[in-house]
């Protein structure tokens, strides 16, 4: 079948450029595995950082390569209609619609007409939602739950999300509003203010306006929990102004802006995760908390519990067609960090 892939690494910057359609053989299913006609895949950040071989700083933990002969199929997220199962699935049938996330990154995601992936990391599509919106539901969905327990209980809790609008922040923003915070405040450019409000923020503060801990401190009684979703010691020294003791800052990127996003040098790398390290360590002693946090496969198993089943949805920013055109055109838009939600792929029907 053909895709469109990448057949060499991108230049740092460089991925939207470099999708060419190539022949790729349809993977041979294993027994644990669904096979999916796509209907819609979702990108993130991290497809970027895997083809550029930035994802954490460079660091080689597995990350496929491509190349000429094996190209590289982008797309963790994904939904569509099962055509075939392997013999130990016992979860769907053929022609079940489902929407899920092939994780371990694999040399074939989702961004084909077809892919194999496990069962175990898959949901049933809820009635009445549409592919797109499946799609979108991926790890965003598990991020946003592995965050959501790293907080535990948040009732009555004063929270600010740092990047309202982005895919995570935007799960964030609504899930807290419905579990009876006493007051979500979201962060975002004021493009976006509208939206996040509409979300369920009780205040939506525009960080262009002023450091945005300056402003919420004016009247601010204190913060229990500040989600980070950009990353940056900038956001930490806002946050500090503003976290009570033993409050709680949970980030998704560190130290860094939108970390992975450049080539870091392996010294940096090490005095980053040293870093990371002390804070995590001595925060615990001193207060507030610092934690990074990072989803995994049963914060994605509880994600029907935490987020489906409570009626909690993803904000979609785009929809772009399966051509060689729109697909550069998709990720340009995702590295530019200005996309308000997940930004998808629709599959060729002919
Ligand atoms: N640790 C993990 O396991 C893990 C898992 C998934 C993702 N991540 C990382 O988490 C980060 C967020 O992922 P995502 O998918 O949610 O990203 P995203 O959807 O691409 O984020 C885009 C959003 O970022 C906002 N933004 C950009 N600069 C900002 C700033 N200075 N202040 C506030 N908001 C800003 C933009 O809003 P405005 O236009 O309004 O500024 C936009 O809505 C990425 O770096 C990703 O790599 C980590």
């Amino acid at each position: 079948m053909k895709a469109l892939g990448l057949t060499s690494r991108p230049p740092v910057g460089e991925t939207h450029s470099n999708f060419n359609w190539v022949e790729i053989y349809q993977p041979t299913l294993k027994k644990d595995q669904i096979s999916l006609q796509v209907k819609a895949t979702a990108l993130n950040v991290d497809d970027i950082h895997i083809a550029e071989g930035t994802a954490f700083g460079g660091i080689p933990m597995g990350l496929p390569k491509p190349n000429a002969n094996k190209p590289l199929i982008l797309g963790m997220d994904v939904c569509g209609i099962v055509d075939a199962v392997g013999d130990g699935v016992t979860k769907f049938r053929i022609g079940d619609p489902v929407f899920g996330v092939i994780y371990p990154w694999s040399r074939v995601g989702g961004m084909a007409p077809n892919c194999c992936a496990k069962a175990i990391q898959f949901h049933p599509l809820p009635k009445y939602w549409s592919f797109e919106e499946g799609a979108a539901m991926g790890v965003a969905a598990a991020t946003a739950g592995a965050i959501l327990k790293i907080l535990g209980e948040v009732k009555n809790k004063r929270c600010v999300v740092i990047g309202a609008s982005g895919s995570i922040g935007s799960l964030l923003v609504q899930a807290l509003s419905k579990f009876g915070v006493k007051e979500v405040i979201g962060v975002c450019s004021e493009a976006n203010t509208s939206h996040v409000t509409s979300l369920g923020a009780d205040r939506v503060i525009d960080y262009n306006h002023a450091p945005w801990g300056d402003q919420l401190a004016e009247n601010s009684k204190g913060v229990d929990f500040i989600i980070d979703c950009i990353g940056g010691k900038d956001t930490e020294i806002e946050a500090l102004k503003l976290l009570k003791k033993d409050g709680h800052f949970v980030t998704l990127c560190g130290p860094v802006r939108f970390f992975g996003d450049q080539k870091t040098p392996f010294l940096s790398m090490l005095k980053i995760y040293t870093y990371l390290m002390r804070r995590m360590f001595f925060s615990r002693l001193n207060g507030p908390k610092y934690t990074l946090a990072y989803g995994t496969l049963p914060d994605w198993q509880t994600i029907q519990k935490d987020l489906i089943d409570k009626n909690i949805k993803p904000t979609i920013d785009s929809t772009f067609a399966y051509t060689k055109h729109d697909v550069g055109s998709a990720f340009k838009k995702l590295q530019s960090h200005r996309n308000r939600g997940k930004i998808i792929i629709k599959a060729r029907t002919d």
